[in-house]
């Protein structure tokens, strides 16, 4: 079967089960997504095999509101296996798209349903967790927002999904990883994109306040980024509102937003009609590299940023770090011959990481066992060490939780997550185990998840 015979297959598929009753009634008011083959030109020439959810567009900005049911019917338009994760959200855990952990991975031409309701408000994406490495290196990441009930009085809202692909001269993907890579930081992509394009303008009212979403959906590399304009603030880290004056970032200290992590800026627009407020990004050895431009358009309002009422907080349980039991986990390398990666979910054939000297043995076993087993309810001190000389952003699946201390640094009280793990680092995180389930824990840099640095904690 071809690709079009197989997307008309599959959009057949789709119609009948769409005319069985059943169905009409299950989808609702479901938003319909469908994985599928996409091509796009980032230079001349189009850039075939790209996965994405329409044919010649990046996956869309998906919007839901904060304490409102969402449903998501996903359709998998490809011959691969799928399966689609929230990152961020602290939802249901059959909803959170873990293959073998949470669902069965989604065949060519099935359909899951997806239905939760946000408990948080804020900047939060979506990716596969199947087949993670080959489908997010060929476009499928995308950004999600969570609005507050009540709207925050922006005059412009910017979502800037900030990746690269790998690509040859001739816009034909290069391999997306390398053993070499994936035993030391990671394969960088040569087209740095936002959105998929290469430094995008963004037309918003001159003077007025635009919410600024940064959203680092990368496979690897951690973006150091600042703004060409000092009329901003940073509102929101991982999605939740921060508490207290973070410094805005510079050239010299720039910001590290790290695979997976998301910075709101509150950006106030220059005065001047075709002023322009830039995102860029310092890459070792070249001048700041243009991401995206904020340019100042219409007849010039007057805001201030000091208006801006603080984000509410979202309802995330505060640990009692008297109670708190402290569990260790160490991040290193894999001992001699780690077990095989088998499943569905597609293999990088080796393991090169670990976590507690257990390398995650691939998506379809569970057999390795939780990490660890906490009691819902209860307060926990978690205690992140790196052994090695690369840095690990580590990710943990529904729950949130504070950073407390590092050895090598102070870490900033906000609500996140992902932690960037520097090296040699040991960081204490703290949580309140209160959402039930198994819950995946793992480096971002998905070459390092998929050869080994990923387990799971069971919250019971
Ligand atoms: Cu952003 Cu396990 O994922
Ligand atoms: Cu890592």
């Amino acid at each position: 079967m071809n690709r079009r015979d197989f997307l008309l297959g599959t959009a057949a598929t789709a119609g009948a089960l769409g005319s069985g009753g059943w169905s009409l009634a299950a989808a609702g008011e479901a938003q319909r997504l469908i994985i599928q083959p996409a091509s796009f030109a980032f230079r001349e020439t189009p850039t075939e095999g790209l996965v994405s959810l329409s044919p010649d567009a990046p996956p869309p900005v998906l919007y839901g509101t904060q304490g409102k049911p969402m449903r998501l019917r996903l359709q998998n338009g490809t011959e691969d296996y799928t399966a689609m994760h929230w990152h961020g959200l602290r939802i249901a855990n059959a909803m959170d798209g873990v293959p073998y952990l949470t669902q069965m991975p989604i065949a060519g031409g099935e359909v899951f349903d997806y239905a939760f309701t946000p408990p948080d408000a804020g900047t939060y994406w979506y990716h596969p967790h199947c087949m993670t490495m080959a489908q997010m290196a060929h476009g499928l990441t995308g950004v999600m927002v969570i609005r507050e009930a009540e709207d925050p009085g922006f005059d412009g809202d910017q979502a800037v999904n900030l990746r690269d692909f790998r690509l040859d001269d001739q816009g034909a993907f290069l391999p997306y990883y390398t053993a070499r890579g994936a035993a030391r930081g990671g394969t960088h992509g040569n087209v740095l994109t936002a959105n998929w394009l290469q430094a995008p303008v963004y037309d918003h009212p001159a003077g007025g306040l635009v919410r600024l979403r940064v959203v680092n959906t990368d496979t690897t590399r951690i973006y150091k980024l600042h703004l060409s304009t000092d009329q901003a603030r940073i509102i929101a880290w991982d999605g939740h509102p921060v508490e207290f004056e973070l410094p805005l970032p510079s050239a010299q200290a720039p910001l590290l937003l790290a695979p997976g992590q998301r910075a709101d800026v509150a950006v106030r627009m220059p005065a001047d009609e075709g002023q322009t407020a830039d995102l860029l990004a310092e890459l070792p050895g070249q001048p700041a590299h243009t991401m995206a431009r904020l340019r100042s358009v219409g007849a010039g309002l007057a805001r201030d940023l000091r208006e801006l009422k603080p984000l509410p907080p979202n309802p995330v349980a505060r640990p009692d770090l008297a109670k708190a039991e402290v569990h260790d986990f160490v991040f290193g390398w894999t001992p001699e011959g780690g077990p095989p990666n088998d499943g569905y979910c597609g293999s990088m054939g080796y393991s090169f990481w670990s976590i507690n000297r257990t390398p995650w043995a691939g998506d379809a076993a569970k057999g390795t066992g939780p990490l660890a087993v906490l009691e819902r309810g209860k307060s926990y001190v978690l205690r992140l060490r790196n052994e090695s000389p690369n840095l690990h952003p580590i990710h943990l699946h529904g729950l949130a939780f504070v950073p407390l201390r590092s050895n090598l640094r102070r870490l900033p009280a906000l609500v996140t997550d992902t932690l960037l793990l520097l090296k040699d680092e040991v960081a204490e995180i703290a949580l309140v185990a209160d959402n039930p389930g198994d819950w995946a824990f793992h480096c971002h840099v998905i070459e390092h998840q998929k050869t080994g640095l990923a387990g799971y904690i069971r919250v019971v």
